[in-house]
Order: C-alpha cells, then structure tokens, then sequence
C-alpha cells in the first residue's frame, strides 16, 4: 500500500508570540516538528513531506540537521491560508492511489501505533480522523454527529461553531487519513467561507459524507499524544506531562527518582540497576548510567558515560557535547565540578569543588580536589593535583599538551605550561610555575626564593 506523510508546518503560531516558527519550539530539549518526523519515519511511507511557509528557511535548515536521516520532501505554502490550502500544496507531489496521512506539526506526542491504528481504520476506502474527548475541548475542532450519536458528519472549528456545538466535547485532534485520489478531489472544493477566512482541511469530512464515503473515528491512548500546542502555557503544560511519562517509564525499570515531577530528560538515558536520581536534573542527548551510580541534586549531564558505582556530588555540569564524557568505576565527582568535552576519568579518580577539566584524561585514583583546570593533559595513576593547578595549554595560536606521569604531586597554585612532561613521582613545589619537563623522582620548584629581610619597618602615617 503506497502511504504518503504530510505534516503542516507553515503556520505562523501567533498565539506564540514568538519570532522563531511555532514548529521549531522545543519539547523535550527537541523541535516539535522533529517528534512528528521521528514517529511517523517508523511507519515506512513511500514519502514524508512537511509544508513549509512561515520561516520556512529556518523550519527546512533546522529539520535537514535535526532529522537527517528522515528523507524529508519540503513543500512551501506561501501565503498561508489555513490547513485545507496546505495540504493542497502537496497534491502535485501526491500519487493517485494509497492512502495518505495528514499531521499536524504542533501536535508532537502522536504515537506511531495511533498512527498505524488510523491507517488501517482507513483502509484505503474510508475517511479515517483521529478524535478524543476532552475535558476542556476550547479552540479544538467539534466532531458533530447524527442524532444517534454514531455517523460522523462534519467537524465545525471552534470560532464557527454554535453554542450547541461548542457543548460538544469530542474533537479532531489533527491527524487524519484518507484514501489519497479521493482527498484531492475534496481539496479541489474547498472555500474559505467561514470566521476565519481559511481553507480548513477539516471541511473535507463533510464532504465525504455528501460523498457517502464512511468516515470512521478513531482515538489514542492516551490524552497526551494529541495535545497541540498554541501558546507558551501549552508547550510548558505539554513538557511538563511528556517528562512525567519519561519518569514513570524509568521509575518501571527501577531507577530511583527523588521526585518524579522534578526530573527533566531531553534525550535518552540508559540506567542500570539501583540507580538513584537527585532532584532537578537534567538529562541531554545520549547518557549511560551504570549501576549503583547516584546524581546528587541540580546536576546537568549532557552526553556522558557514567560506569558503575560512580557518584555525582550536587551541583555538577557535565557536558560531553561531540567528543563525549567518561567517569569510571567508582569516580568521585563534585559538588560544583565542571567536566568538558573530552573528560576520559578513570576508576576511582577524585574530581572535586571547582575542578574544570577538557580533553584530558586521567588514569586511576588520580585527584584534583580543589579549584583547578585540566586542559588537554595526560595524567597518570594516583596523582594528586594540587588545589589551584592549572595547565597552560593554550598559547594564543595552538593547544599544546602536559604529560603528568604517575604518582606525580603537583603542589598548590602550581602553572604547567605546555607543551611539558612531568616524570613518574616528580613532584612540584607549590606556588611553581614549570616550563620545562620535570624529571621522575625528584622535587622541582620554580619560583622565586624567600627572604625575610631582618630591621624592616612598616611604612607610618605621616601626620601634618
Ligand atoms: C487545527 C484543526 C482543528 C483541530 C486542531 C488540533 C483545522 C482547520 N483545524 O486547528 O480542527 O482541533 O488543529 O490541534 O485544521 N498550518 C499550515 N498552514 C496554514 C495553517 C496552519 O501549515 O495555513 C499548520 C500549522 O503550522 C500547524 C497546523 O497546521 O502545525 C495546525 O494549525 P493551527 O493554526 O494550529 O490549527 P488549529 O487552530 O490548532
Ligand atoms: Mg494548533
């Protein structure tokens, strides 16, 4: 069966008010739009097509990076006058037979089985709508039904319905499907004789019954996957309930969350056994958890391995972003520390208050404990990484990097300007600023010698 996708994507959002296009506003760390691709590229269709308009550049570069594997046909929709006239846009590029499904691009929870249930109540002979009842059905369209409450007749948008109608609490969530040769002909009659002066797509399920094409309805499982989102208070609503259904799923898998409500996930985490998840995380892109490993409270972790039995003290913000982060075995990180992309920490290593460390790898049971900066450094087994160290490793024009060998003490307050080797067990005075390679075993000092200069006086106010 040749199935077509078309998602709406070209309008304005002005109930957003908001510069940047409805679709691209994030959920979940995520654009809408993008949730939409990515459920419905699992449907296998014969094309995926968005109908672009408002900010329709920055709509197609942003989903070209966001969903780069989705082969993504663009349509443009210029002016925008209403669903009815974008999904016309996409008839040239529609094939005769099949079945094709309309989405709305800011509606992003829709579940890919919801999806397949639509298709198949379509069948390629019937007018198939997805349909919910709400609580608070305000600003959806109203499906209306004959007197026995059964044959679907048409759907009225809320600004054109009666008082009766708006009563009415079953409306069209936004997605349909519809046998496409007869949907192009329904397109093809469409007016904009209503409140708002659009082409509404919706106009098309009174046409099938003229028609005497069935239409059926059909519902999600769940209110979520149907929520649209129009305003600030809506996307914010809408994240709030789809963290709720990410929390619960990890909660079933025996992760420990403080407080379900305070969690935010916008990516994937993967968890081991006996996890336990302070208040107010963050979660981005792709993080491992091991087990037995805890995240204290306020931590922001964005692509990162964490293995097993580590421990994330408060107040950490590690982000991997390309290169990644990794924290071994039973690592001991923060409060307040800082890990960058590249961190490669090994079992056991210490990494304290105030720490920031890039592209730099440390071997077991090294510590940096207190207010220091790793950058672009190799570090050996053990060592102990004085508070206030820091690597030189940038020197206007080039990265360079330190070779810390093991067991090397690197004193407080220390500079190590790189490119520079420190050999195994040196250690460096505090308050040394090294610029040349250290050798093994012996204690290096670079700084100024101390002198105390006996019948020094201190300086006296001078009266007049
Ligand atoms: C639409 C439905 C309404 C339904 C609701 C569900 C119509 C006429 N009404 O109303 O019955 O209850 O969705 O959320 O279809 N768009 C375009 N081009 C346009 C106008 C809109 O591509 O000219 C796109 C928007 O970007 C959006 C989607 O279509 O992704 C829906 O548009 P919106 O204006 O939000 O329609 P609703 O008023 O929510
Ligand atoms: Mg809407």
């Amino acid at each position: 069966m040749t199935l077509s996708i078309v998602i709406m994507a070209a309008g304005k959002g002005t109930r957003m008010k908001s510069s940047r296009p409805k679709v691209l506003h994030a959920l979940a760390g995520r654009p809408m739009l993008a949730h939409v691709v990515d459920t419905t590229a699992t449907l296998a269709a014969t094309q995926q097509i968005v109908i672009t308009g408002h900010g329709a550049e920055q709509v197609e570069a942003t989903m070209r990076v966001a969903c780069a594997e989705a082969p993504l046909q663009f349509v443009r929709q210029e002016p925008q006058l209403g669903t009815g006239h974008a999904v016309q846009q996409a008839v040239p590029v529609l094939p005769d037979e099949g079945i094709t499904l309309i989405l709305n691009g800011d509606t992003p929870l829709i579940a890919a089985r919801t999806a397949r249930a639509l298709i198949e109540a379509c069948a390629g002979e019937r007018l198939a709508l997805l349909t919910m009842s709400l609580d608070d059905p305000t600003g959806y369209g109203r499906i209306v039904r004959d007197g026995w409450g059964e044959q679907v007749l048409a759907i009225v948008e809320h600004k054109d319905a009666t008082e009766a109608q708006r009563a009415l609490n079953e409306v069209y969530t936004g997605v349909m499907a519809a046998p496409t040769r007869l949907l192009k002909g329904w397109l093809a009659r469409l007016t904009n004789d209503n409140a708002q002066r659009e082409y509404y797509l919706t106009d098309v399920v009174a046409m099938a019954c003229r028609d005497k094409v069935p239409v059926v309805a059909a519902h999600p499982q769940s209110e979520v996957e149907v929520l649209g989102v129009n305003s600030p208070a809506q996307l914010a609503e809408l994240e709030r309930r789809y963290q709720r259904v990410q929390a619960e799923r990890l909660m079933e898998q025996g992760v420990r969350l403080a407080d379900p409500a305070r969690f935010d996930l916008r990516g994937r985490l993967h968890c081991g056994q006996d996890v336990d998840i302070d208040v107010n995380c963050v979660f981005e892109g792709d993080v491992q958890l091991g087990d037995n490993v805890r995240i204290g409270a306020h931590c922001v972790v964005r692509n990162a391995v964490i293995e097993a039995g580590a421990v994330i003290h408060p107040f950490t913000h590690i982000d991997g972003d390309k290169d990644g982060v990794t924290v071994g075995e039973g690592a001991l990180i923060g409060p307040f520390a800082r890990l960058r992309p590249g961190a490669r920490l090994g079992p056991e290593v210490h990494i304290g208050n105030f720490v920031e460390v890039k592209n730099s790898t440390l071997a077991r049971g090294a510590k940096a404990n207190h207010l220091a900066y790793l950058g672009d450094a190799t570090v050996g087994e053990r060592v102990n990484y004085g508070a206030g160290a820091i690597t030189a490793n940038y020197d206007g024009a080039n990265k360079h990097r330190t070779v810390i060998g093991n067991d090397v003490h690197v004193g407080s307050n220390c500079v190590l300007i790189a490119p520079i080797t420190l050999g195994d067990g040196a250690t460096i005075g505090g308050g040394s600023t090294v610029s040349k390679d250290a050798p093994a075993g012996q204690l290096t000092v670079a700084r100024a010698k101390q002198v105390s200069l006996s019948g020094w006086t201190r300086p006296r106010k001078t009266r007049d």
